[in-house]
């Protein structure tokens, strides 16, 4: 069945563990995901964003959650990632979606006060949560780019999270989307994570960006065709470290990607009279399964939480 984050990240806070959140938007990664969440016993979110919504249709992708989590016996958060606008959001919450992000983070401080109250004004009474973002990650966010990041302030995201009654919120402390986060070393701002979590105490912290890139993937991508260079991601350890904190929500798509690239590129070179679909998307779907496995030990530490 779906249900809402508020139990879940109310859990996770507490044990000192995170929600993996992994993007979908088909048929393989969606039971890739909850296969793994089944084998740990694991809580998970189901996110997708606008461009995945629009790829499987909305109304698909709301029954395909449904029936997946039913049949395979895994309850899960369907949630929309980086709503654009509240008009994208209600959609959702119509829809059947159980949790919505409302991403005002490009916008000036109280125009993104104002999108996030209407949306929670609007979520609340349906039982949906929000999650909201203050900062800006640098990078590709669905069709928004920015060169620059912008860490989040520690006293705005306490006036926000006030004013705007949210679930949970998106900081920005030096992760990014894609595949290409750091051009020198890794770094992530720690001392603000632990000064927000000191000023909102047992509120739930959400980390986009948050892909290992492992080199593995990469490899085998380019080893069967692939042309993916210079990719780098952020070290388990931080992952870990920030999963021990406030942090109770952890997304995950480039990594996704990347293996399930990694596992039909080498199925496909390895099968060359193999055409039946099933074939090389069943080994996508695996790949999916094996990374989450690994995400929930090493990552997450949400094993046995559902
Ligand atoms: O943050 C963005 C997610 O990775 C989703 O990407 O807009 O290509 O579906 P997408
Ligand atoms: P990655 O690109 O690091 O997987 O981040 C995904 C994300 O934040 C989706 O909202
Ligand atoms: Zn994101
Ligand atoms: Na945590």
């Amino acid at each position: 069945a779906l249900v809402n984050t508020k139990e879940m990240f109310k859990k996770a806070y507490e044990g000192g563990y995170s929600i993996g959140a992994f993007n979908i938007s088909d048929l393989e990664q969606l039971q890739g995901v909850l296969e793994a969440c089944k084998e740990r016993n694991s809580a998970v979110i189901i996110q997708a964003s606008k461009s995945a919504i629009s790829y499987a249709g909305i109304d698909t992708l709301v029954k395909l959650v449904k029936a997946a989590s039913d049949e395979i016996g895994v309850d899960c958060a369907l949630h929309l990632d980086h709503g654009p606008n509240f008009e994208m959001a209600k959609k959702c919450i119509d829809a059947g979606f159980t949790s919505v992000m409302i991403d005002g983070s490009h916008l000036d401080y109280e125009e993104n006060v104002a999108i996030t109250k209407q949306v929670v004004e609007y979520a609340h009474p349906k039982n949906v949560t929000v999650e909201a973002e203050l900062g800006v990650l640098a990078g590709t966010e669905d069709d928004v780019t920015s060169d620059v990041h912008k860490y989040t302030e520690p006293d705005q995201a306490v006036d926000f999270v006030n004013r705007t009654g949210v679930d949970s919120l998106a900081i920005a402390i030096g992760t990014s989307h894609g595949a290409f986060k750091f051009k020198g070393e890794a770094k992530l701002r720690f001392d603000i994570l632990e000064e927000i979590q000191s000023k909102l105490p047992n509120y739930p912290i959400v980390l986009h960006g948050a892909s290992a890139v492992d080199q593995d993937a990469v490899a085998t991508c380019n080893k069967f065709g692939g042309d993916i260079a210079g990719a780098k991601g952020v070290p388990v350890e931080m992952l870990r470290k920030a999963s021990e904190m406030a942090v109770c929500k952890i997304n995950m798509d480039t990594d996704l990607r990347l293996a399930m690239t990694a596992a039909i590129r080498k199925f496909m070179a390895e099968n060359p009279k193999e055409f039946d679909p099933r074939k090389y998307l069943g080994a996508g779907r695996d790949a999916i399964k094996d990374v989450v496995l690994g995400k929930i030990d090493t990552v997450l530490g949400s094993k046995d939480s559902l």
